[in-house]
């Protein structure tokens, strides 16, 4: 079929060109904003006398038949088609006649195609940030639940100081936290309007941008019509704070496996977020997150993908850029499929607080208790490390653990030592008296709570 580009060329192509030149698999799904779009365009047209008013009209009524039929599944998309902007302008100019031809003044599809993306974009930032939200929430609502567990916190994959679960786990919703903040300040960013950039230069007709961005929501228009056409800062920045998300959803689902495992055993997933083996019959596999942490690497390669896609192409607008697509929406995809399934899988996991409690009594985590209990009584704390570290080592020698070592072995170290020192090594008193401000006491992780729940109220 001739295009509608037909100009200077024929614009008869080779079926292998089409396919590879075209763009529809994979635009379609921007078919509401295209129309909308259009839509405001054809009244800034026919406003500004740049078209005539009945035209504007029969191309909004035209639109809206488009917009419902295609809604409604009466008009079914034409695959053939190079993109979806030129599959809505041929169905628009088929069924209203010659005043479909007139949409297109004043305008080109290289700020058409920025415009949709960004109007796709900051719908997909507020779904996304939604979905963020609600996993914030089943995050806050395990917490909560489980405030007074007492498990071991790792450093290097190692035993290191007793914690609150509690603590640990709302170290996840201040990621996420971050991540709204992050997923608002590039939403600012997406939303602003490139079209009348036109093709690169802007226009000779006396457009009112300003009118089209308004109806569409944007709350300004890009200054320079270069910049407007060829800009996809917006998708890279968007792609960025979707891997720094996949990146937190990695490390969670990497504690997640890790604690599901006969090693940690510390939670049980629920056995609709798991699957089993084909061959070993005892199986429980966490493969929801095993994939969320596989998918984290499918995220950061759109980023790269995106990133050397717009390295060093000139400007203005380059087909290079039709690339940009498939990218953004894998990422988004994959980030609203991993927080759609992460949610649930955090609510419906239990606890094994004994298993925790019991990790914790292992592994001389409350040394560092034991040294700040003789830093009390006036040892300077280089000092009193030493002799905590001296009588790790006598437990070790004897098999035994801190709580279980009597005073009189205590005693031989350093003349400090009394009874109550039982009561400061107690991994609970451990746990209640780390009161510095953002520690694991229970007061502080009563306050990252409110925090949390009044991001989301
Ligand atoms: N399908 C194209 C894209 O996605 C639309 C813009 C085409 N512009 C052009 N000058 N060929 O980028």
């Amino acid at each position: 079929m001739a295009k509608l580009w037909a100009g200077r060329t024929s614009g008869i192509t080779d079926n292998l060109a089409d396919d590879f030149n075209s763009s529809i698999r994979f635009d379609q799904r921007m078919y509401q904003q295209d129309i909308r779009g259009s839509m405001a365009h054809a009244s800034m047209l026919g406003l500004q006398g740049i078209i005539p008013q009945e035209d504007a009209d029969s191309i909004i009524s035209g639109l809206e038949g488009i917009f419902n039929d295609l809604n409604s599944g009466a008009l079914k998309i034409d695959e053939t088609c190079e993109d979806i902007h030129m599959f809505v302008e041929q169905v628009l100019t088929e069924r209203i006649g010659d005043a479909g031809k007139r949409l297109h003044t004043a305008r080109s599809r290289n700020d058409q195609v920025a415009l949709d993306l960004r109007m796709y974009l900051r719908d997909e930032v507020d779904s996304i940030s939604e979905k963020v939200r609600a996993l914030m929430a089943a995050i806050t609502d395990v917490a909560e639940k489980n405030i007074d567990a007492v498990m071991p916190g790792y450093t290097h994959l190692q035993r290191a100081q007793p914690i609150l679960f509690s603590h640990e786990f709302m170290s996840y919703a201040m990621m996420l936290s971050r991540d709204l903040a992050r997923l608002s300040d590039c939403r600012g960013r997406i939303n602003v309007s490139p079209i009348g950039s036109c093709a690169l230069a802007g226009t000779t007709y006396n457009t009112d941008r300003h009118f089209e961005a308004e109806k569409l929501g944007f709350d300004s228009v890009c200054l320079n019509s270069i910049d407007g056409v060829s800009d996809r800062d917006f998708c890279i920045e968007l792609i960025s704070c979707l891997s720094m998300i996949m990146m937190h959803l990695s490390r969670m689902s990497e504690e997640i496996i890790l604690w599901s495992s006969g090693e940690f055993s510390f939670i049980e997933l629920d056995d609709a977020y798991t699957t089993g083996s084909s061959i070993m019959p005892q199986k429980k596999n966490s493969d929801m997150a095993e994939l969320v942490r596989g998918k984290t690497g499918r995220v950061y390669g759109d980023l790269m993908s995106i990133l050397t896609v717009m390295k060093g192409i000139p400007l203005a607008y380059n087909k290079d850029m039709q690339e940009d697509k498939e990218s953004v929406f894998d990422a988004c995809d994959t980030v609203k499929m991993c927080l759609n399934i992460c949610a649930p899988m955090i609510a419906s996991m239990k606890l094994k607080k004994e298993n925790m409690l019991h990790a914790a009594q292992k592994g001389f985590i409350n040394a560092t208790d034991l040294a700040d209990y003789l830093v009390r009584k006036g040892l300077p704390f280089r000092s009193a490390y030493k002799v905590s570290g001296q009588i790790v080592s006598v437990c070790i020698e004897k098999g035994c653990v801190l709580e279980t070592l009597p005073l009189e072995v205590y005693q031989q170290y350093s003349e400090l030592f009394e009874e109550d020192l039982f009561q400061a090594i107690d991994l609970k008193t451990c746990v209640m008296t780390r009161i510095s401000e953002g520690g694991t006491g229970p007061a502080s992780v009563e306050k990252q709570i409110n925090y949390i729940k009044s991001l989301l109220s």
